[in-house]
């Protein structure tokens, strides 16, 4: 475990703007405001090699610099502080942890991109959070390290905070991007990307809060130091928010190239007593499902390419045997279903007939045909959907019935492992 990005979580008064001062703080906005142009800025954010930690991975440099080639007098930054991932929960802790940390990041961010207005988009159901943020923020407006002419420099920038109502689909940057504008979340074709073409349809940069705060860091202390954390591929560090059968839950912040394993039984204390490892899953409900034999997989950006999955949102979900399998992907898809937006029909569809097929797999009317249906249903979402909900909504599904294909088989046959299913068909074309 380390203490970089969240070392002043719980350490310091969150709202105290002299304590964050005492610590560091606003040293990286010093410099990019006094000694650096907003080239220097983005040059220095790509050799970070800064990878969203919002879920899709992309370079954090190469983003601010297609904002920032956007000719437009009015540019937008947007802070996603939605964290509607199932599982998820660690972007709260910079949110009431460390504010200003976020702040800064996203004055920063404006300054390289040429900004002038940012929102923070935070979940209806974080409203403690939402207070610290607007009292964060009024704070740094009459410090002057927001609103007009900042730190006396011509540089100005403000922020508004705005909450969403509970939509999962809300997280996706073009559907955050509809709700602020007050229409319904649904997501938009892309592209246009938002850096191109986003709110108001104005050149607009999208960040997830953890992103944000990596960036006075960065500034702070240089790209050299921070590249002394993680691996050649995933530099720096990740908040991990791990949930379910370990005997220590909660949000952890490890180095990348940190295994499962060693997250499991070092940092988590193992699995709760009495309990024994189903599987994990990483990157919340639209994550994939582990095995025990991938234990020793690294957390790093290749090494989970190479299995074909992604960190997601670095949400570690330890599932234990009394659970079933199927019975898990039913509650899944369930969850997908509620939070589709319904615009494309892959994704309005699909959800409802894996459900479906899945019901009657786990009530013991299941056939082997069943099986290749759900992989056709799963293929067709994942190619044709128009957004990551869509996508990703089948992925449990599908590493399931990669590495746990036993188990449907088994259903099939009419036998549960957990003892959940009531499979009262019996057996049918077993
Ligand atoms: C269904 C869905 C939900 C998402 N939810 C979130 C979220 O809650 N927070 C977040 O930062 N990114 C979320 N994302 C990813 C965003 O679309 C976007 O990639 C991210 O905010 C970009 O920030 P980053 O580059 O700093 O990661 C979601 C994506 C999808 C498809
Ligand atoms: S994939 Fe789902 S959530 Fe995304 S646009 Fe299509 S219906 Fe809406």
């Amino acid at each position: 475990m380390v203490n970089l990005i969240s070392r002043l979580c719980g350490k310091i008064n969150p709202l105290s703007l002299k304590e964050y001062k005492e610590n560091n703080g606003f040293k990286g906005l010093e410099r990019a405001l006094f000694k650096m142009n907003s080239k220097d800025i983005i040059s220095e954010i790509k050799s970070s090699n800064l990878k969203g930690r919002g879920g899709a991975c992309f370079s954090t440099g190469l983003k601010w610099q297609f904002t920032s080639m956007e000719n437009s007098n009015d540019k937008y930054v947007i802070c996603n502080a939605d964290e509607g991932e199932p599982g998820t929960f660690k972007d709260k802790v910079l949110l009431d942890g460390c504010p200003f940390q976020i702040i800064e990041g996203m004055i920063i961010a404006a300054l390289a991109v040429g900004a002038n207005k940012g929102y923070i988009y935070i979940r209806g159901e974080y409203p403690k959070s939402k207070d610290i943020l607007i009292d964060a923020i009024n704070t740094l407006k009459y410090e002057g390290y927001l609103g007009k002419n900042i730190l006396g420099t011509e540089y100005s920038f403000d922020i508004e905070v705005r909450s969403g109502a509970g939509a999962y689909v809300c997280g996706e940057e073009t559907a955050l991007i509809e709700s602020i504008e007050g229409n319904p979340g649904r997501s938009r074709f892309k592209p246009p990307y938002p850096p191109n073409k986003g709110l108001w349809g104005k050149p607009t940069l999208v960040n997830n809060v953890e992103t944000l705060a990596n960036i006075p860091i960065i500034l702070a202390n240089g790209v050299d130091e921070y590249k002394k954390y993680g691996t050649k591929s995933s530099v720096g560090t990740k908040l991990i928010s791990v949930s379910g059968a370990v005997v220590n839950k909660g949000v952890f912040e490890i180095e990348f190239g940190t295994t499962l394993r060693e997250v499991i039984y070092d940092i988590c204390g193992g699995m709760e007593p009495g309990k024994e490892l189903n599987f994990i899953q990483l990157g919340g409900s639209s994550g994939a499902c582990l095995p025990n034999s991938l234990l020793d997989t690294k957390l790093d950006f290749d090494e989970l390419k190479k299995l074909d999955i992604g960190l997601g949102s670095g949400a570690i979900l330890v599932v234990d045997t009394s659970i079933c399998i199927l019975d898990f992907i039913k509650n899944t898809m369930e969850f997908f279903k509620h939070e589709s937006c319904g615009k494309c029909t892959p994704c309005r569809e699909g959800n409802r007939h894996i459900i479906k097929t899945i019901d009657r797999i786990t009530k013991g009317y299941g056939t082997k045909n069943d099986l290749n249906l759900l992989i056709d249903i799963s293929t067709v979402m994942t190619e044709a959907s128009l957004c990551g909900l869509g996508q990703a909504a089948p992925t449990a599904l599908i590493t399931t019935m990669k590495y746990f294909k036993e188990e449907y088989i088994n259903h099939v046959k009419g036998y549960c492992k957990a003892g959940i299913c009531n499979l009262k068909g019996g057996v049918v074309n077993g």
